[in-house]
Formats: C-alpha cells, sequence, structure tokens
C-alpha cells in the first residue's frame, strides 16, 4: 500500500466512518453489478494492468484480478483501502495493490501511458473537477486503453436537490455530490479524447450512466 496526503474536499472522512457498514452493504442490483463486470473483463487480456479508482472495499477489483495481470486500486479513504486489504488477503488474491489517496490531488504511483484500463465506479459524481480527472485517466492509459464508467447521473430535474445535498455535506451526512446529466457526462468523456464511446443498457436503471470508451489507438 502507498499513502498520500488527503484533501478535505474529497470527503475523505465521510468514507471512512461509511467504510465498515459500506462493506457489510450487499450490492445494490446485483444483476447490473454482474453485467457491468462482464463488459469490463471483455475489455481486459490476460496481461492487462488496470486501475479501479474510488475503489472502495476492493469489491470491482477483486473481482477483475483473476482476469488481470495487475489490478490496482485506489481510494481517498484509509478505512476503505484497510477493509480490501483484509479481503484480498482472505481471498489470497496477490495481483492486486490497494493505495490510499486522492486521484486529483497528486496521485503519482501509475505513471502515464502504462494502464490498459482504468475503471471507475460510482466516482465521477463525486470528483472535484471532472474534467480534469477524465483528462487524467486518460492520459494514464497506453493508446488503445479501455474506459468503463458506472455514474449516478440524476440529472437537471434533480437540480433543486443542490442546496440539500450541500447542506448535508456541512452537517457531515453526505459527500460533495454533483447533480449531473447522462448528456453532460458524455460530453466531457469525448472532451477528455475518449473514442468508441458507448452505454451499453445494463439494467441499472435510469439515474445510472454506465459508459465504456477508449484511447485512441
Ligand atoms: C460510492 S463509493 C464507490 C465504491 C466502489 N467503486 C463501488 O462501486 O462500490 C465512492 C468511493 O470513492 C472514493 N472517492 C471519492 N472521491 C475520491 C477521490 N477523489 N479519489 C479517490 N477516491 C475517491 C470514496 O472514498 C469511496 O470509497
Amino acid at each position: 500500500m502507498t499513502a498520500a496526503p488527503t484533501h478535505p474536499r474529497t470527503d475523505a472522512a465521510f468514507w471512512d466512518r461509511l467504510a465498515d457498514k459500506y462493506s457489510r452493504q450487499p450490492v445494490a442490483n446485483p444483476e447490473a453489478f454482474e453485467r457491468k463486470i462482464a463488459i469490463t473483463r471483455a475489455q481486459m487480456a490476460a496481461d492487462a494492468v488496470v486501475l479501479d479508482i474510488g475503489c472502495g472495499t476492493g469489491s470491482l477489483a477483486l473481482r477483475l484480478a483473476p482476469s488481470a495481470a495487475h489490478v490496482h486500486g485506489l481510494d481517498v479513504s484509509s478505512e476503505m483501502i484497510r477493509i480490501a486489504q483484509g479481503k484480498a488477503r482472505d481471498q489470497h488474491v496477490d495481483n492486486v495493490t490497494f493505495h490510499v489517496g486522492a486521484f486529483d490531488d497528486g496521485f503519482t504511483a501509475i505513471a502515464d501511458g502504462s494502464l490498459d484500463g482504468v475503471c471507475a465506479y460510482s466516482l465521477l459524481h463525486l470528483v472535484d473537477d471532472r474534467p480534469a480527472a477524465l483528462a487524467r485517466m486518460h492520459r494514464l492509459l497506453k493508446p488503445g486503453g479501455f474506459f468503463v464508467s458506472s455514474t449516478v447521473c440524476l440529472g437537471e430535474s434533480w437540480a433543486p436537490l443542490g442546496p440539500l445535498l450541500t447542506v448535508m455535506r456541512w452537517l457531515g451526512k453526505a459527500p460533495r455530490v454533483t447533480v449531473l446529466s447522462k448528456a453532460t457526462l458524455d460530453r466531457e468523456v469525448r472532451d477528455a479524447g475518449f473514442v468508441d464511446v458507448e452505454a451499453p443498457d445494463v439494467g441499472a436503471g435510469p439515474t445510472i450512466a454506465f459508459m465504456v470508451a477508449h484511447k485512441r489507438a
């Protein structure tokens, strides 16, 4: 594990407090999760090196590990990573490295142009500067590398919720959440340089944007 300084704007303390409960919660939509994993795995060759950003307690990283040469999991919450490492030990998975750090705050453990894939499940609606984060994800990939994301997109009709979410964040009851639309996210992903942008229907419901895209080969 590598440790990097965390920044309050990433809500590390909020996620630390939630980690234990999060790890015990069943996956909200198991069928959709299995479809997302299958689609992600289908992008991977056996020698793939993949980064799962906002990996939480490692559910995705540990499922991808048998199909990859190496999986890196990154999370701003040291508690989430502690639980993920425990799961890796219990499951005897030795090709996953978990890192503590904020992706958008100087994460340098992985070199640009070195990854075959980047995953961001339930993350992009939480980051401060999505265009910068997407550009960084794009830079980390080798030419032809894949990007898979699953993002809560509440859409414009939920915009009035914004002030309530801000108050809940002040009270420590919610992380920073951006109310964004699927169209906005799609445009930002393309603006970051990704091509072949697709949104396969995984049955995750109308407020989840599941996307697969690539860095130009
Ligand atoms: C909703 S959870 C999703 C966890 C996991 N990807 C999943 O799908 O179950 C969001 C995770 O992203 C992490 N996170 C939030 N902002 C982050 C950032 N800027 N850099 C790294 N991790 C972050 C949180 O600590 C939390 O574990």
